[in-house]
């Protein structure tokens, strides 16, 4: 039990966010360098090499017909083993992304210091914000010109509304970057761009100290005194409980790409997070420690083999040890069943394994049985995880098949992925499901689906966009929908459970609806 304790103990789970391009698959690459999971050699060369590899794995993954948009990749650092959930970001961005979030204890958001904060990155900081996760931020590109620092903190205040408080200060950017000065330590960290790649100094001078001019430049010395002075009576004071609660963001500056500050974040990142917290179930908060296995289910990969419509379940184990051999209880399908063909990731490589912990995640082989949020647990120790939101789709249109004579194949081919959560399906209030209407979180997901009901259930349908972008699920359990006082565009829908919702083309008719209707409740997350 001990062992179990110290594993545990040992286990940090965090998920990687950021607007195409910021620089996460370089700060990735990175880290898993300081935890020896993958050799590179230099900065960029070696870099490419990696990428090269990691590619030439996504295409062996591809033909085994396993979609690698889920990469959980697991290394060791300084005693620690550390669990990346990367989020497909791109375009396509759907609600596989939004649940990443939901198995993650905090989260890294990698920004382009020239960029600024960026659309992508609003939606996903929306849910570590609903989940109260800590946020760690990383500004990255340095090296090249970037917008003030001052400007960006402000942003991220003002853009996401949450604190920052900076943990180091960059001086200068671009041609001119010369480090960053670390506020806690108050040592520079010397940036010095040579000839072959760059190299990292450490300086123990104190601000102010003469040989800084030279260091520095009397300019980006002046600048930085002031900056400091600005900084310590403007932004928030270093405060550990703010920061694990999510409210307040710790900032980082560096580069990625020439491995500037990286591994100093790192270490950074590992004194500020915590092991696995608990998590919430129907029988109260369940503890990470508990000897008994549990686990959530927060993502169905849909295998593209066609021949073969098995998938891969994946799993955040929330308490206990996973062991393979084991028999464990699947609390929506009210049955006994063992785990079959457990893996992980262990940076490009994909494993069988034998144990993991509360922390870990895990992909088992799924023939159909599993949905996105199911619980698995012990036998003797049965209870359901808190289920996982589902996440307001943006995007909307109707579906019909072609023939009608393959209405079983349509409907049975929709529900199969709808219950992998790549589309969420809803019906006309007041029909069946003669008429479909398909929501997604990133317009991609419609092509997939298209694609998905051609190739897998050959079905072929006809779709047509319909203008909505916002909806709401209705809160109130008596309420007689039909009597609600609604604006001419907004569309009443059910979900498949029966559910009554609401679709807007403008967001200001939500708040004419809420109006026009005293008492009435609408919540932007539906729970599975
Ligand atoms: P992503 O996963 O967030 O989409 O970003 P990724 O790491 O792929 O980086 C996007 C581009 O930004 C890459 O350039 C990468 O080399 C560059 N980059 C990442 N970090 C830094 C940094 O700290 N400084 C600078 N100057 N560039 C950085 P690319 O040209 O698209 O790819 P490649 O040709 O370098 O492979």
């Amino acid at each position: 039990m001990s062992n179990i304790r110290e594993e545990i103990n040992r286990r940090r789970t965090f998920a990687i966010i950021s607007h195409p391009d910021a620089g996460k698959t370089t700060l990735t690459e990175k880290f898993l360098l300081y935890g020896g999971a993958i050799n590179l050699a230099g900065s960029v060369k070696g870099r490419k090499a990696a990428r090269h590899a990691v590619s030439d794995w996504m295409e062996i993954e591809k033909e085994r017909g396993i979609s690698v948009t889920s990469s959980v990749m697991q290394f060791e650092y300084d005693g620690k083993c550390i669990n990346i959930l990367d989020t497909p970001g791109h375009q396509d961005f759907s609600e596989d992304t939004y649940r990443t979030l939901m198995a993650a204890d905090s989260a890294v958001m990698v920004i382009d210091g020239s960029k600024g904060v960026e659309a992508q990155t609003i939606k996903l900081f929306k849910v570590c914000v609903m989940r109260h996760i800590p946020i760690f931020t990383f500004i990255n590109k340095m090296d090249r010109e970037a917008n003030d620092p001052f400007e960006l903190i402000d942003e991220i205040e003002t853009v996401l509304g949450i604190r920052t408080c900076p943990v180091n200060w960059p001086i200068g950017s671009g041609k001119s970057f010369k480090g960053v000065y670390d506020r806690q330590t108050e040592v520079i960290s010397r940036f010095i761009q040579g000839d072959n790649g760059h190299k990292t100094d450490v300086v123990e001078a104190k601000v102010g100290d003469d040989g800084l001019d030279e260091l520095l430049t009397h300019e980006l010395h002046e600048k930085l005194i002031e900056d400091i002075e600005l900084l310590d009576g403007a932004s928030d004071e270093f405060d550990i409980d703010r920061i694990q609660k999510g409210e307040l963001s710790p900032v980082f500056f560096g580069s990625a790409l020439t491995n500037f500050g990286v591994e100093t974040f790192l270490q950074h990142f590992l004194k500020m997070t915590t092991a696995p917290l608990s998590r919430t179930s129907d029988a109260g908060d369940i503890d990470p420690f508990d000897e008994n296995f549990s686990a959530f289910v927060f993502k169905i990969q849909a295998n593209m083999n066609k021949a073969h419509r098995d998938r891969i379940a994946f799993m955040r184990i929330c308490s206990g040890k996973f062991d393979a051999d084991q028999e464990v209880y699947h609390v929506q399908g009210g049955r006994k069943l063992r785990l079959t063909q457990p893996q992980q990731m262990m940076a490009q490589e994909r494993k069988h394994v034998e144990e993991a912990y509360a922390g870990d995640i895990i992909g088992v082989f799924d023939p159909g049985i599993f949905a996105i949020g199911d619980t698995i647990c012990m036998p003797k120790k049965q209870f359901a995880y808190e289920g996982i939101p589902t996440f307001a789709p943006e995007h909307f249109a109707r579906i019909r098949q072609v023939d009608t004579m393959k209405r079983k194949q349509f409907i049975k081919g929709i529900e199969q992925i709808a219950l992998e959560g790549a589309v969420q399906i809803f019906q006309e209030f007041n029909t069946g499901m003669e008429e479909i209407i398909a929501g997604v979180v990133g317009v991609l997901q419609f092509d997939v689906l298209k694609y998905r009901l051609e190739n897998e259930y050959r079905v072929e349908i006809r779709m047509e966009q319909l203008p909505y972008e916002h909806i709401r699920w209705i809160e109130n359990k008596d309420i007689d929908v039909s009597a609600l006082s609604l604006t001419t565009d907004t569309k009443k829908i059910r979900d498949l459970k029966g559910r009554p919702l609401l679709l807007f083309t403008h967001p200001w008719s939500v708040n004419t609806v809420l109006d026009r209707n005293e008492g009435l409740i609408l919540s932007e997350f539906g729970t599975n």
